[in-house]
């Protein structure tokens, strides 16, 4: 979610421009109003924010993988028109499996409205007879919908806090009182602050909420006592807070069941060329700017900072494929259905565990395109860090989920949506 925005067609950049999902206003193939729902015996998962860059990719495997899906989403920051391209990949991809494809239900709503969202919940509630607590067969949220603009975040702080923090804390509210209790949060890397700099893989116990022990599969113990280090903006404390307010709902009611999976940093996109990160606000971090140096909006790429302690001087991330974290928001979903974990609060790194510096990133998208993208080294940007990668030893051995693509196939996926931005989903055969 992002500031509202009127009209794509306005200036490119001061509405934060598009990379040509059309901008469809309404959707031709589902409704608004939630009482128009009638398959009466289906579970469902919900998905907050499941239109935007990686809602919607998550709500397309989730499809795949067999899950009927419920959309909320304000289009603050995402087009209707990704809606019918995610509809149209979950077919193709079940035609060719020869599997029935599941549900998807849009509601354009903000999670916020409570109102609204009750009246939807009330059409998946399950009345039983005599029974004490309530339930629903919506199976499981998946919470996406957050403002996520670091400089905004510093400049407007309290619309972060307000909707980030005090957004979530009013809906898993209802979710519980709804017998909604199954809840995957999206975190971020952001998380471990500067603990990310001393150059080492982070490890999620670097970042917990209650004191504890934590127990490692070599028979090492480590005493953890809860906190954040160095979180340098309001965006980042927003998902710190969120986290540590879900563990401590999570402690005080066994029913809950919560997972926060901190994300690293998510690039590419699905390989038709038709789902991408096409957010309306302007974009910084790094992939969606070379996108736009690429198209020509931006003159070149600003490296921040060329004197990181790092091989080549500029900083390391750990880019993950959107995909590859999309299944792993199912393989979470998964665990907390097959109730694989004893806690009900916890924590995931969804990275691939290897780090690429920002010039290896700037030189694989000029071997993808066969063309140069121009740059200049420029001062480091406040508050970033020099290197932060993933520790995915707790995701693959509990999770059972792991990476496979690389940052060549996300760049090469980009470029594809690049070339492919504007095609009309109808004219699309089964290719993709
Ligand atoms: C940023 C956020 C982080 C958030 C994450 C979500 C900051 C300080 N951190 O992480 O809180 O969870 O996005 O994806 O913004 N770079 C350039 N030129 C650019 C843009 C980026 O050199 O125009 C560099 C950055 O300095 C950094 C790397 O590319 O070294 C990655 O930057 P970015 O994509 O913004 O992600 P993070 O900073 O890691």
């Amino acid at each position: 979610m992002g500031s509202p925005s009127s009209s794509r067609s306005s200036s490119p950049i001061s509405e934060g421009s598009v990379i040509g999902t059309p901008s469809t206003e309404r959707s031709v193939l589902f409704g608004d109003a939630p009482d128009s729902f009638d398959d009466a015996h289906e579970e469902f998962v919900l998905v907050t924010g499941g239109l935007g860059f990686i809602g919607s990719h998550t709500s397309l495997e989730l499809l795949k993988s067999g899950h009927n899906v419920i959309i909320i989403d304000n289009l603050s920051n995402a087009f209707e028109s990704v809606l019918e391209r995610v509809v149209h990949l979950a077919k193709v991809y079940h035609e060719l499996q020869g599997s029935v494809c599941p549900t998807l239900k849009f509601c354009k709503l903000d999670y916020r409205d409570s109102e609204a969202v009750s009246k939807l919940l009330d059409e998946f509630d399950v009345r039983r007879a005599h029974a004490f607590s309530r339930q629903s067969r919506i199976t499981g949220a998946i919470h996406f919908a957050a403002y996520k603009a670091v400089s905004e975040s510093i400049q407007i702080p309290l619309k972060y806090y307000r909707n980030n923090v005090s957004g979530l804390i009013d809906f898993v509210a209802l979710l519980g009182d709804y017998g909604i209790k199954n809840f995957i949060f999206s975190s971020s890397a952001t998380v471990y602050g500067s603990l990310a700099d001393r150059g080492v893989p982070l490890k999620e116990e670097d970042c917990v909420h209650h004191e504890g022990v934590v127990s490692h599969v070599d028979g090492s113990t480590r005493a953890v006592k809860p906190g954040c280090v160095g979180i340098t903006n309001p965006y980042g404390r927003t998902k710190w807070m969120c986290e540590a307010i879900l563990a401590d709902l999570a402690a005080s009611d066994s029913e809950w069941s919560i997972t926060a999976l901190r994300y690293f940093n998510p690039i590419g996109c699905d390989p038709s060329g038709l789902l991408g990160e096409d957010p309306r606000q302007i974009p910084t971090n790094l992939l969606p700017v070379i996108v736009k140096v690429m198209t020509g909006e931006y003159r070149q790429l600003s490296v921040f900072g060329s004197d990181w302690d790092t091989p080549d001087g500029t900083a390391i991330r750990d880019f993950i494929h959107v995909s590859d974290l999309a299944r792993g928001h199912v393989a979470a979903l998964r665990s907390i259905h097959q109730a694989k974990s004893t806690a009900n609060f916890n924590t995931f790194n969804l990275g691939t565990g290897t780090g690429h510096s920002v010039r290896e990133v700037v030189t694989a998208m000029e071997a993808v395109s066969e063309k140069p993208i121009a740059q200049a080294l420029v001062d480091r940007r406040p508050g970033d860090v020099g290197f932060c990668v993933a520790g995915v030893d707790r995701s693959r051995q509990e999770l059972a989920w792991k990476t496979e693509k690389s940052l060549e196939d996300a760049c090469r996926d980009l470029y594809n949506f690049l070339q492919r931005g504007e095609t009309d989903v109808s004219q699309v055969g089964s290719s993709v």
